[in-house]
């Protein structure tokens, strides 16, 4: 397949539009914002969150399309690059194909373009894989995304990028459900406990786990039940998910043939004036201290890559290990909100991981 520059497939207009969108500001937003603005959604704040997301969405994908367009190592020409590439052209265009939104009906139309605009990019993440995957394979099996910094960096502005629009998107879509459960505003709960989602996502794990080795080590639990705070439950659970399944994997990896008995993982969820911090701790003999900046590059994984034998990723969540995407997108997910993820390591005993989340939530969105 020929690659295509954007020069040559677009008109002079989108491409100069492009261009100019890419140089302007993108307007973050805070969890605490989102939770003020959504706590009366009534159509005229719609109307002014759809106008808003009018001008923003644009912005922040021009962002991307240029970045997407000026890679190095010659990924910007990779075919899934180029598949990725133009879902943000397209949806670019689609906004500013939109007219402006005057009322209640424009904003109704305007919730549907953007839904399915998220839906659109919904396989970006597997897609971009397979782009960095060609690439790994065209630089040979020594060369590390660690020693690929740019592609890294890129990777993870890039993915930051694509947790705020969605999460942009989605609450925007979320505001217009009905009967949001209690609690909720839009995606956002404010009352979240912490316990009880780590709990939904050791279950998970655990099965995951389960279903990859046929066992899985126990996972102890440690807080006060009773605390809540606000914060979007799916990223969270995604967060403990990750974490908790590298911790089951490395336990089960050091004793699943022993006979030792396998040492629980231990999960602390503290709750702080400023962080909610939840630790996950386990005696899976840790990780090589040579090794500890590779874990947070995408693609690094120890386990078998299961993209080998598919070439698709595409059930991800239910994959136990392999993608090597679970702490570094885990960290994104963190920082996000004003958190972070921290992995300590003691190798020969086992590894403790650090996720803070920040509890106040008026920290604007990081944007890259
Ligand atoms: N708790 C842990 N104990 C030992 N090694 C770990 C632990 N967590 C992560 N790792 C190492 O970091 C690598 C990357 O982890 P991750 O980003 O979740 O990707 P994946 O789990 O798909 O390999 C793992 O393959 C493993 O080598
Ligand atoms: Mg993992």
């Amino acid at each position: 397949m020929a690659v295509k520059r954007l020069s040559e497939t677009l008109s002079r207009n989108l491409l100069d539009d492009i261009y100019r969108c890419s140089f302007k500001k993108q307007t973050g937003v805070s969890l605490k914002y989102m939770m003020d603005f959504g706590q009366s959604p009534t159509e005229k704040n719609l109307i002014v969150s759809a106008q808003f997301l009018h001008n923003e969405l644009p912005v922040r994908l021009a962002h991307r399309v240029t970045e997407l367009e000026n890679l190095p190592y010659g990924l910007s020409s990779k075919a899934p690059v180029l598949t990725v590439r133009d879902w943000y052209v397209d949806s670019f265009r689609d906004l500013r194909h939109f007219p402006d939104i005057q009322d209640a009906a424009d904003e109704l139309k305007f919730t549907e373009l953007i839904h399915e605009i998220k839906m659109r990019h919904n396989n970006v993440m597997p897609t971009m894989a397979m782009g960095i995957q060609q690439l790994k394979a065209d630089l040979g099996r020594k060369v590390g995304l660690i020693e690929l910094p740019e592609i890294h960096q890129f990777l993870d502005r890039f993915y930051l990028s694509r947790i705020g629009i969605r999460m942009l998107i989605g609450q925007h879509v979320a505001l217009h459900h009905s009967d949001p459960p209690p609690g909720y505003i839009g995606l956002i709960c404010t009352r979240v406990s912490p316990m009880e989602v780590a709990q939904n996502a050791i279950d998970d794990a655990r099965s995951s786990c389960m279903r990859t080795y046929g066992s899985a080590p126990d996972v102890q639990v440690y807080g006060d039940p009773s605390f809540v705070f606000a914060y979007v439950p799916t990223h969270l659970h995604q967060m403990v998910f990750e974490l908790v399944k590298n911790s089951l994997r490395a336990v089960q990896e050091r004793y699943g043939d022993s006979e030792d008995e396998c040492p629980p993982i231990r999960v602390v969820v503290a709750d702080g004036l400023e962080d909610v911090t939840i630790k996950i701790s386990d005696e899976g003999g840790g990780i090589p201290r040579s090794g500890l900046s590779k874990i947070w590059t995408y693609m690094y994984s120890t386990a078998k890559s299961p993209m080998a034998g598919y070439g698709h990723i595409e059930h991800t969540p239910s994959i136990m290990a392999g993608y090597g995407y679970g702490l570094p997108i885990s960290r994104l997910y963190a920082r996000y909100f004003g958190g972070d993820l921290q992995v300590i390591s003691m190798e020969g005993y086992g590894t403790d991981a650090y996720l803070h989340l920040n509890r106040l939530g008026n920290v604007q969105e990081p944007l890259p």
